[in-house]
């Protein structure tokens, strides 16, 4: 486990094109690890907030995948810069 994450990170920071960010934060992490298995990663900007918040209701109504309440708010901070994804 300790190896993927170290893989990971090196190919986000060696891939992360026009990211000024630094290290990668616990929602990009829980993001990566929870929604990347079966398609890739779609970049926080590619949808609104709302999108966001329908897109994994959605991946959870149809079992895709299964979020405690903290998962889904670290994800959502990430995708959307607040914890229910409620930002404009
Ligand atoms: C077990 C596999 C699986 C996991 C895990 C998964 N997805 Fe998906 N996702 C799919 C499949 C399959 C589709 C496309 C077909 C569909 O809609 O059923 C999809 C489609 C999507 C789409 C595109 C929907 C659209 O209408 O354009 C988004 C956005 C998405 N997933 C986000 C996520 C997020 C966010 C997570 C993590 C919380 C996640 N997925 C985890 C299987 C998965």
């Amino acid at each position: 486990m300790k190896r993927l994450l170290a893989i990971l990170m090196v190919c986000t920071c060696a891939c992360g094109v026009g990211r000024p960010r630094g290290p990668m934060s616990d929602g990009e992490r829980m993001y990566l690890g929870k929604c990347t298995s079966c398609h890739s990663a779609y970049a926080p900007s590619e949808r609104t907030p709302q999108k966001w918040v329908d897109a994994i209701d959605e991946m959870e109504a149809k079992k895709k995948v299964h979020l405690a309440a903290d998962e889904r708010a670290l994800i959502l901070t990430y995708l959307t810069g607040d914890p229910a994804g409620l930002k404009e």
